[in-house]
């Protein structure tokens, strides 16, 4: 059994420079197989959901080699299409297959995607999107088959919902289907734009990534390139939280404020002190107890994302007041409400949302983390409680930080792995 103990109230001083984001490299992992040369991808981070994806990729037929933060992909001689179950249930990035994997050998066989268990999760606006480019789906026990012996088609399709990952899925299938498509209502977040950027790089034709509207000309193949991951901005979000829990001053390097925008108008009415000394740079200091912020709501890019919302709700345990959050992407965000309670803090679930009643000071204890973003707010709580903690779940929190704990010791937080 490993957990964190971390020794709460030391502030945390120092520089991080953010990691690649986890929500750029699983699909543009995937998005690999597309191509018919070598891809190359940089600022890539070192994740258990990396090492997950790099299985699919292998037993697929790809080469796939990870060297000190570069990930060197080469193609397959002959592809396969089935998916293992280890790594479809490990994570539920392995949906980002689906499409890449139809193009490439007109049929796919997915066993049911794992992942955080944030709510029901269901892909069914991926679906409906590869059946009007001429997919069939059928479901044989917990395995998804989908076939397109002939190809997709592009097509015009409105997203019921705008989601991040059956946008990045149809954008993959229209790259190289037959013909244009057009899709509408789609996601905007900065991960979607990082990956039509990859695509465009092979030679896909995807304008409008980043607005509500997507218009895609198929091409019929895809060359290789280089990449460059975007800088992780749910880590960024993270050391807020961290340092508005502990207090400090932290200056975050390889950081893009635009991608933050709905965080960062939160943390500065929460007080904290946040400037960029230079493009690409953040300064983020906290001294005081931060202020409660009333009734708050998460939302698709640019509001403020979901992700980001466990760790706020960190943030604020010993705010000055009341501050509700009410996740509206995720039916089960906030599991760990009760895991802060069990740190001493005041927080309870009300259905969708968090209720968080700010102290003082509270005094740490033993939680364990349900999902990856609870897992890294339960150590910024941590941080921030007056005693002893114990985090366990370390599985999830790996799952998106590479060395939180070394990370937060650098700054000077006392954080270390044990592992009875
Ligand atoms: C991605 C992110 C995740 C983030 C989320 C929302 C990755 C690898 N993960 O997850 O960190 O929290 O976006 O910003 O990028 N839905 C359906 N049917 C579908 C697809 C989604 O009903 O076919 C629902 C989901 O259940 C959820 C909502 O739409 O309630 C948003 O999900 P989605 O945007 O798809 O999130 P993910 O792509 O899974």
């Amino acid at each position: 059994m490993e957990y964190l103990r971390i020794r709460g109230g030391r502030e945390l001083q120092g520089s991080v420079t953010l990691p690649g984001a986890k929500n750029s490299l699983l699909p543009i992992l995937a998005a690999g197989i597309l191509c018919n040369e070598p891809v190359t991808l940089k600022n890539v981070p070192d994740l258990s959901d990396l090492h997950a994806s790099l299985q699919i990729l292998r037993a697929v037929g790809w080469q796939a080699e990870f060297v000190q933060g570069t990930i060197q992909l080469l193609p397959a001689e002959k592809m396969k299409s089935i998916i293992p179950e280890k790594a479809a249930g490990a994570m539920r990035s392995s949906v980002f297959y689906l499409a890449p994997l139809l193009h490439r050998t007109g049929k796919v066989e997915l066993p049911s995607p794992g992942g955080c268990r944030l709510g029901q999760r269901p892909i069914d606006i991926h679906l409906e999107g590869l059946v009007k480019m001429g997919a069939t789906a059928a479901m044989q026990g917990e395995v998804l088959t989908l076939c397109a012996p002939n190809g997709l088609q592009g097509t015009e399709f409105r997203l019921r919902y705008p989601s991040v990952g059956a946008t990045e899925t149809l954008m993959m299938a229209a790259a190289l289907a037959q013909g244009k498509s057009r899709l509408e209502n789609v996601a905007k977040e900065p991960e979607v734009m990082d990956l039509a950027r990859f695509l465009n790089r092979c030679g896909a034709q995807i304008r409008g990534a980043g607005t509500e509207c997507i218009e895609i000309e198929g091409v019929p193949a895809l060359k290789g390139a280089t990449h460059t991951l975007i800088p992780d901005r749910i880590v960024a979000a993270t050391l807020f939280a961290a340092v508005a829990a502990a207090k400090g001053e932290v200056h975050i390097k390889n950081v893009c404020p635009v991608h933050l925008a709905g965080v960062l108008e939160l943390y500065k009415r929460m007080g904290m002190q946040l400037y960029q000394p230079v493009p690409g740079e953040l300064i983020a200091g906290m001294q005081n107890r931060p202020k409660a912020l009333g009734q708050l709501k998460t939302g698709p890019y640019p509001a403020f994302c979901t992700d980001a919302a466990p760790l706020t709700a960190a943030a604020l345990l010993t705010a000055t007041g009341e501050t509700v959050i009410e996740d509206t992407v995720f039916e089960n965000r906030f599991e760990c409400a009760s895991e802060f309670a069990n740190l001493g803090a005041r927080a309870m679930k009300q259905g969708r949302s968090i209720h968080i009643w700010g102290k003082k000071s509270y005094s740490g204890g033993s939680a364990r983390a349900s999902d990856l973003r609870a897992g890294a707010a339960l150590v910024c709580a941590a941080l921030g409680a007056k005693g002893e903690s114990r985090i366990g779940g370390l599985e999830y929190i790996r799952r998106g930080y590479c060395d939180l704990e070394k990370t937060m010791q650098y700054l000077g937080a006392d954080i270390v792995k044990i592992s009875d």
